[in-house]
């Protein structure tokens, strides 16, 4: 199959991460014989460096006329306090793309006693995916300002139709795997809560073999922790969607772990890791590629239905892991810690 594929790396450990996952994806396209078109565009940070702008136009082109976007990662500290966020760039293709749900997969991989040495037992059957809404909510509910040096209002805003193609995506999900749906809001206190439940009420008619359940999301906090292996899909709003799914990731033992898949109704899908730019390890190879090239298999599943080949990169995972070539944020032996190009040499030799 010829697919084209729109690269952005991104800042900090965006590129290296990246650099990885796309030596992954040659190893996929000789082995099954497919052709990626990779193209390289810039975005955050070193897009503002370039050109000015976190997200240049010639950006949001590339990625829509393309099959699938992947993204590193962006911001760091040279650009805090300018007037130009990197953040905006990610914000903005994600609103570029219209990609309003976030498919976050959550499972334990690895030795269990190595990621929680204390209840190893906790994790076992842990296997979960967060559909959060991406586009709407108080990340970008209008007002948002600052009044004075006093005052400053955010607006958490969400419109039935955003609540209703979210929704249906994880019912779908659901179906498809354990068909048990918890929706999490916060309807004892918040009206866009009571709408979002209503929402799922509605829904809910329309698949009768999936059972749904409500939990408040101080309570779906807790729970997470006590027994994480209760859940099979989570919908949620952004920003408690946000996070949840940070929370979630010490389940695989790490952000670094964690991938993701932002999809649309039709339209590219964007795959990109859960975690930032990692200024604090940047530049030393020390960054753990397996979230951003979990993102790429999620990829090749949910765009192009390569699903052999998504289980090929999946198996080699689970294999580094079990030979313990492992990045320092999920080693439990200081003495042998994996860089990130040697994690990538293992998973490309398998
Ligand atoms: P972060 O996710 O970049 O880092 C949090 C902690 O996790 C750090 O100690 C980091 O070293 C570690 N970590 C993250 N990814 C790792 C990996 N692959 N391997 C090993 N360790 C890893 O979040 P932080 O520090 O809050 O933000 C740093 C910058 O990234 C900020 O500018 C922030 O705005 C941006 N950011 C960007 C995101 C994106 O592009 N999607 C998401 C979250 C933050
Ligand atoms: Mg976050």
């Amino acid at each position: 199959m010829e697919k084209a594929i729109t690269v952005l790396p991104g800042d900090g450990i965006g590129p290296e991460v990246m650099k990885g996952t796309l030596r992954v994806l040659k190893a996929i396209e000789s082995r099954f014989h497919h052709r990626f078109t990779v193209t390289e565009m810039p975005i955050g940070g070193n897009a503002i460096d370039e050109t000015g702008n976190p997200l240049p136009p010639e950006t949001i082109e590339q990625c829509k006329k393309s099959d699938a976007v992947l993204l590193g990662a962006v911001g760091g500290p040279k650009w805090d306090g300018m007037e130009q966020r990197p953040e905006q760039g990610l914000l903005r293709i994600r609103k570029e793309l219209n990609v309003f749900a976030n498919v976050r997969p959550v499972k334990a991989f690895g030795p269990l006693a190595d990621i929680a040495p204390l209840k190893p037992a906790l994790l076992e059957n842990v296997d979960l995916v967060f559909v959060r809404e991406l586009t709407g909510g108080i990340y970008f509910g209008q007002p948002k300002e600052r009044k004075g040096s006093d005052e400053a209002v955010d607006t958490l805003y969400y419109h039935r139709k955003e609540i209703e193609r979210v929704v249906k995506k994880a019912f779908v999900l659901a179906a498809s795997r354990k068909k048990k749906l918890t929706s999490v809001d916060k309807a004892n206190v918040l009206e866009s809560s009571k709408l979002w439940r209503e929402v799922v009420d509605e829904t809910a008619k329309h698949y009768p073999d999936v059972k749904v359940e409500h939990m408040l999301v101080d309570n779906a906090a807790m729970q997470l922790v006590r027994n994480p292996a209760q859940f099979d899909v989570i919908v949620t709003e952004n920003m408690f969607g946000d996070i949840l799914s940070d929370e979630a990731s010490m389940i695989t033992g790490s952000l670094g772990m964690l991938a993701s898949a932002s999809l649309s109704e039709e339209g590219p899908g964007l795959y990109e890791p859960v975690h930032g730019s990692a200024p604090d390890i940047a530049g030393t190879n020390a960054a753990n590629p397996l979230g951003m090239i979990l993102s790429a298999a999620m990829m090749l599943r949910h765009s192009f239905h390569m699903n052999d080949e998504a289980d090929a990169i999946e198996l080699a995972v689970q294999e580094v892991l079990n030979a313990n070539f492992r990045t320092g944020d999920i080693s439990s032996n200081k003495d042998k810690v994996s860089t990130t190009d040697q994690v990538v040499e293992q998973l490309i030799y398998r």
